[in-house]
C-alpha cells in the first residue's frame, strides 16, 4: 500500500450549518442526541438492546466475543435472515402492505406485497434444494434489477445458502475468476435486463464465463427480456418452470448468527478482488438499526434507494435493512436517464417517493442535465434525501437540497463501505446540524478516529487515516478463505484498530470530513475500482509490458481513470491501439473499470528500487501538492515525473 504523508491538510472549509427543521424534528424518531451519548457508555449493551427487536429463533449467549481482529457478535444466537425479513411481518398488518413496488425501465409496474414476496422466497428456496444447494453452499447472482433478484437472495438466505451478487457491469471473465473462487455450483441469472433501451444479454454472458468451469452444475435463468438465449440440456433451467412445480412451503433454516450471510466482492490494492464475508445476526442487527434511525424510517414511507443491488449499497438499503424493518421499498431497472432525463423525477411525482437514497455522482449528472427536469414535477413528497459512496461536494449538495429537497428536506451523507456493512458515519436526521460536506458523527455505538501513520490522533482539523476503535455488529467477518489478508489489510497498519483506507479529519464539532481514498483503491462514479486491477487487466494484452493506472478528477464522476502504457518491444503505436487497450479492460473486468484516456509512453517513471511511483503521478495527475516525498529515494524524481508527464500528455494517441 502506499502510504502518503500523515497529515493530509484539507482543502474544503465549510462554514454553513444546517439544522433540521422544527416541523421534521417534531416527527423524527429519534429527537435528541441521547441515544448516541447511551451507546457510547456501553455499546455492547446498545446493540444487545437492538437486537432484541429482531426475531430469535435461540437467543445469543454472549453479545460480542473480541478475538482481535476476529469479532464473533451474537455468539449462540440463532436466527434466518428471510424470516427476520418476511415471515415475522405477516402476522400483523404488514402482511399485505408493499414490500417491493417495482418499475423496469421500458414501463411496467409490479408490487409485491410481503406475503407475496414471502410465497416467492418460498418458492424459490424450494428450487434452489431442488437443485441440490445445501445450507453452506455459495450461489451466483448475475441478474438485473427485477424483483426476482431479491427473491434469490432472501431464498439462499432461507435455506442458510451464502450468496455472491456479481453487478450486471462486469464481464464473463469477471463472473468467472469470482464463480471459481467462491465454488459456486449455481448460478441464478435472466435473459437480459434493459438498461438505456437496450437488453444487456446476462445469460450469453453466464454462457461465455462458465464454458470451462465445471464447478457450476446449474444455472437458472429468469425470463426477463424475452431475448434469444440458448439452455444447455441439463444445466441450464428456466426459473418459470421450476417455480410451477416447486413446494410453497420451505421452513427457514435455523442460522448462527455468526454464520455467513453472503460474501460480495470488491476491489482492493491488488489484481485480485476481496471476498468481503458478512454474517447473518451481526449484519441484520447493524442494517436493521441504521435503516431505522438514520433513514426516520415509518411505515407509511416509500423507500428509493437508487443503488444497484450488485453492490453492497443494494444489499444492505434496499434488501435487508428496509424489509427487515417493514418498510415498502421502491426498486427501478434501468438508466436514470431513459426516455429522458426526467426519470427520476417523474417516478417519485408517480409513486409519492418519501426516502431519496443516491450516489454523488448521480446527483452531479443531475445538475449536468438541468434543473428543467426536476423542475417538470411535483416532487413534494419527498422528506429525506441521502448519499452516499464517495465524498459530496458543497455545491452538489446545495443543489441536491434546493432543487430535490426543496429546502425542506434533511440530508444524510453517509459514509461507510462495503466492508463495514452497514453506515458508519452519518447524521441523524431529526438530530444532526449538518454542514455540506461532512458525514458529520459515527452512527451511535461506532467509535471512529482520525490518525497519524503511528497510529497517535492528530489535531482537530489535520488530515489524517481513519479507522474504527471498536468492532461493530456488520463489520466482515474476514476475507473468502484468505484470513491471513483480512489481518494485513485492515488491521495491520494501525495494530488493533479497523484501518479503513481513507483519508479524513476531524473539525472542532467532532465532525468528519472524508477526504477519499489514500490507496491504491480508487472510486469512479461511486464505484471502486483497484488500479492494480486495471493495471493487471491491460499488462494481460500480449502488446503490453508495463502500465500504470491513476485517478484524476472528473466532474461529473468524481474520479476517473488514466492509464499510462508502455509496449512489448516491437509493438508499434497505431490510432486502434487505445481502442484495443479499452476493449481488452472491458472484457477483462466490465466497462466499469475502462480508463477515459490511455496515453502510450516510452517508459515509467521509477524509484531506484523499481517501483512504479503511482503517488506521484497521481498527485500530479490530480493537481494536488505532492505531500511528504522523504519516503520516495529521490526527491528530485518528482520533477523528473513532472516533466515526463507533460511530455506524454503532449502527444495523446
Ligand atoms: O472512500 C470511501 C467512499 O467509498 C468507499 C467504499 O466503497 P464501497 O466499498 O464500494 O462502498 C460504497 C458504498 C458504501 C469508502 O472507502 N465513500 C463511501 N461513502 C462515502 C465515501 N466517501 C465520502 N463520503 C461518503 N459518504
Amino acid at each position: 500500500m502506499v502510504v502518503s504523508s500523515g497529515t493530509i491538510d484539507s482543502l474544503l472549509k465549510e462554514k454553513e450549518q444546517y439544522p433540521p427543521s422544527a416541523a421534521f424534528r417534531k416527527a423524527a424518531v429519534l429527537r435528541s442526541d441521547s441515544f448516541r451519548v447511551d451507546a457510547a457508555k456501553d455499546p455492547e449493551a446498545f446493540w444487545a438492546r437492538m437486537a432484541k427487536e429482531l426475531a430469535w429463533m435461540a437467543p445469543w449467549s454472549k453479545v460480542l466475543e473480541w478475538d482481535p481482529p476476529f469479532a464473533k457478535w451474537f455468539v449462540g444466537g440463532k436466527l434466518n435472515m428471510s424470516a427476520n425479513c418476511l415471515d415475522r411481518h405477516l402476522a400483523g398488518p404488514r402482511r399485505n402492505k408493499a414490500a417491493i413496488i417495482w418499475e423496469g425501465e421500458p414501463g411496467e409496474r409490479r408490487v409485491l406485497t410481503y406475503h407475496d414476496l414471502w410465497r416467492e422466497v418460498n418458492l424459490f428456496a424450494n428450487v434452489l434444494k431442488g437443485l441440490g444447494v445445501k445450507r453452506g453452499d455459495r450461489v451466483t447472482i448475475y441478474m438485473p434489477m427485477i424483483p426476482e433478484l431479491p427473491v434469490a437472495l432472501l431464498a439462499c438466505a432461507r435455506i442458510g445458502a451464502v450468496h455472491s451478487v456479481i453487478f450486471g457491469g462486469f464481464s464473463a471473465r469477471a463472473i468467472r475468476d469470482r464463480a471459481e473462487d467462491a465454488e459456486s455450483r449455481l448460478i441464478v441469472t435472466a435473459d437480459g435486463g434493459y438498461r438505456r433501451g437496450a437488453v444487456l444479454p446476462l445469460k450469453k454472458i453466464v454462457d461465455e464465463a462458465i464454458a470451462d468451469l465445471d464447478v457450476v452444475r446449474h444455472v437458472v435463468v429468469f425470463k426477463r427480456a424475452g431475448v434469444e438465449v440458448s439452455m444447455r440440456e441439463g444445466r441450464d433451467h428456466w426459473w418459470h418452470e421450476l417455480m410451477a412445480k416447486a413446494d410453497a412451503d420451505c421452513e427457514p433454516e435455523a442460522m448462527d448468527a455468526t454464520d455467513p450471510l453472503f460474501i460480495l466482492y470488491t476491489s482492493g490494492t491488488t489484481g485480485k478482488p476481496k471476498g468481503i464475508q458478512h454474517s447473518t445476526g451481526g449484519y441484520l442487527v447493524g442494517v436493521a438499526t441504521t435503516t431505522k434511525y438514520v433513514f426516520d424510517l415509518k411505515d407509511e414511507d416509500l423507500f428509493w434507494c437508487t443503488a444497484d443491488i450488485g453492490w453492497v449499497t443494494g444489499h444492505s438499503y434496499i434488501v435487508y435493512g428496509p424489509l427487515a424493518n417493514g418498510a415498502s421499498v421502491f426498486m427501478y431497472e434501468g438508466a436514470p436517464d431513459w426516455p429522458e432525463p426526467d426519470r427520476f423525477w417523474r417516478m417519485i411525482e408517480e409513486y409519492d417517493i418519501t426516502i431519496l437514497y443516491t450516489a454523488p455522482t448521480a446527483i452531479r449528472a443531475f445538475m449536468r442535465w438541468g434543473d428543467e427536469y426536476p423542475r417538470r414535477h411535483d416532487l413534494s413528497s419527498l422528506r429525506l434525501l441521502g448519499t452516499v459512496g464517495e465524498p459530496i461536494n458543497p455545491e452538489a449538495w446545495r443543489w441536491y437540497r434546493k432543487t430535490i429537497g426543496g429546502g425542506r428536506c434533511p440530508i444524510v451523507d453517509t459514509w461507510w463501505q462495503t466492508e463495514t456493512g452497514m453506515i458508519l458515519i452519518t447524521p441523524l436526521p431529526g438530530v444532526t446540524t449538518t454542514k455540506p460536506g461532512s458525514a458529520t458523527r459515527p452512527f451511535p455505538g461506532i467509535d471512529a478516529e482520525v490518525v497519524d501513520e503511528k497510529g497517535l490522533p492528530v489535531p482537530m482539523n489535520k488530515g489524517g487515516y481513519l479507522v474504527i476503535r471498536k468492532p461493530w455488529p456488520s463489520m466482515l467477518q474476514t476475507l473468502y478463505k484468505d484470513p491471513e489478508r483480512y489481518k494485513q489489510v485492515y488491521w495491520s497498519q494501525v495494530p488493533g484498530k479497523y484501518f479503513t483506507g481513507d483519508g479524513a479529519r476531524m473539525d472542532e464539532d467532532q465532525f468528519f470530513w472524508l477526504m477519499g481514498r489514500i490507496d491504491d483503491v480508487i472510486n469512479v462514479a461511486g464505484h471502486r475500482i483497484g488500479t492494480m486491477e486495471v493495471e493487471s487487466a491491460l499488462v494481460s494484452y500480449r502488446k503490453v509490458a508495463e502500465a500504470a493506472v491513476v485517478g484524476k478528477p472528473h466532474p461529473v464522476k468524481g474520479q476517473s481513470l488514466v492509464a499510462y502504457v508502455v509496449l512489448k518491444k516491437g509493438e508499434g503505436r497505431s490510432d486502434e491501439l487505445k481502442k484495443e487497450l479499452q476493449k481488452h479492460v472491458r472484457e477483462a473486468i466490465g466497462a466499469i473499470a475502462v480508463p477515459d484516456d490511455v496515453y502510450i509512453t516510452e517508459k515509467l517513471p521509477k524509484t531506484r528500487s523499481g517501483k512504479i511511483m503511482r503517488r506521484v503521478i497521481r498527485s500530479l495527475v490530480s493537481g494536488q501538492e505532492i505531500g511528504d516525498t522523504t519516503t520516495l529515494e529521490d526527491p528530485g524524481a518528482v520533477d523528473e515525473v513532472r516533466k515526463w508527464l507533460a511530455e506524454v500528455e503532449a502527444h495523446p494517441e
